[in-house]
């Protein structure tokens, strides 16, 4: 491309610019009229590792899990008499549809794990202090949201996991009273529970997951990345555009699929016959293990408690922990009590998994 510049003497000089390439071209056309440039914002270095992306791999997470959950839901009957046989024959005739299903069922303990994960992340960095408050609130409630899914998720195959994985639900919305009706086929006679709960699963959970997402992605752009605890002189780091970021993300995100594919393989999720009534004899998916103490100790309904409890006690943590302090060895008392939290579960479920092989 020619371009006259008149110099500082009124001399005139014609350079040549290299033309930009069709790539160059074609995003620039689109960032005219999409404006995607605005996605360069700039990242600090230190969020361009594995931790500080544990919440962009929870997203690429989510959006394998919206891919799989639409192809396996083509095939799927939410109706109680045919649940059952439906996820039966996806496996046994639909093209890759094993592969589908068992993708979904790793992605979505992955994505959950990887939550869990960014959230210690968040924490040990003290990034959820002043003003990430909101975030972690939104940040909280799309956790609950996940497991919710998981859960609503293992009552569909309906079998006999899933039915009583139903049972507790029941339980549950007894200990809510009259707000608990949504939970119990007493809502309406006409649509039955397990086809309620597939709308929870497929539509009303993912909807929200996704609209809280977008959330907490515009405050962490509005809040910019928090600093790190162990670096005085963030001026001295150098940024990279929020692209790169991208990039490296989506690179472990492809790793993170790859890995979950062989788990789908190699790994498939069982499916029982349909469901026995007025018998409790199956051992839940694993992230459920951390309830048995409590249900053998108060009961069914205790699982209702314990899970308000847990989460009540997160949505507290930015207003339990207001010190400025960020770096964890300013912060001994605070990592003390996750640590024990931590170390409680792990010893529970070690606990089930020992001496609860088959059930309870
Ligand atoms: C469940 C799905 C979730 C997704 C998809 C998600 C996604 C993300 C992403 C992409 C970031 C940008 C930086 C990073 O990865 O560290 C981020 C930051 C953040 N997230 Fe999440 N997140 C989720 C759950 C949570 C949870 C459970 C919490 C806390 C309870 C949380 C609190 C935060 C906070 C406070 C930030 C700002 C961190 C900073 O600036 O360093 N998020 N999240």
């Amino acid at each position: 491309m020619n371009e006259t510049v008149t110099g500082a003497t009124g001399e005139t000089t014609r350079t040549t610019r290299p033309q930009p390439g069709p790539w160059r071209r074609f995003v620039d056309a689109v960032d005219e009229r999409m404006g995607i440039r605005a996605l360069e914002y700039p990242v600090p270095e230190h969020a361009n590792n594995l931790g500080w992306s544990l919440g962009a791999l929870t997203g690429v997470s989510f959006l394998v899990l919206l891919v799989t959950g639409i192809y396996i839901g083509q095939f799927y009957s939410p109706m109680p008499e045919d649940a059952n046989q439906s996820v039966r024959d996806l496996v046994t005739n639909v093209w890759l549809g094993g592969f589908a299903r068992g993708l979904h069922f790793w992605t979505a303990q992955a994505m959950f794990v990887l939550a869990v994960l960014h959230m210690l992340r968040v924490f040990l960095h003290g990034s959820f202090k002043k003003p990430r408050e909101g975030n972690w609130i939104v940040g909280s409630t799309m956790l609950l949201l996940t497991f919710l899914a998981v859960f609503t998720g293992t009552v569909l195959k309906w079998d006999q996991e899933g039915f009583e994985a139903l049972l507790h639900n029941l339980d549950v919305a007894e200990l809510l009273g009259g707000l608990g009706v949504w939970f119990t086929g007493g809502l309406t006679d006409r649509v039955p529970i397990l086809f309620r709960l597939y709308t929870a699963h497929a539509v009303i959970l993912p909807g929200l997951i996704l609209v809280l997402f977008v959330l907490h992605a515009l405050l962490v752009k509005r809040h910019k990345i928090s600093p790190h605890p162990s670096i005085p002189h963030p001026e001295a780091e150098e940024p990279e555009p929020f692209t790169n970021h991208l990039k490296r993300a989506g690179a472990f995100g492809l790793v993170l699929v790859g890995g979950l594919s062989l788990l789908a393989v190699l790994l498939p999720p069982v499916l029982g016959p349909q469901p026995v009534e007025g018998i409790e004899v199956t051992r839940p998916l694993w992230f459920f293990w951390w309830f048995f103490p409590f249900e053998e100790w108060f009961g069914v309904a205790s699982v209702g408690i314990v899970m308000a409890v847990v989460f009540g006690l997160l949505y507290l943590v930015p207003f339990l922990y207001r010190s400025p302090r960020r770096h964890w060895r300013d912060r001994k008392i605070s990592m003390g009590v996750v640590l024990v939290i931590l170390l409680a579960l792990a010893a529970i479920s070690i606990n089930v998994w020992i001496n609860n092989p088959r059930g309870h």
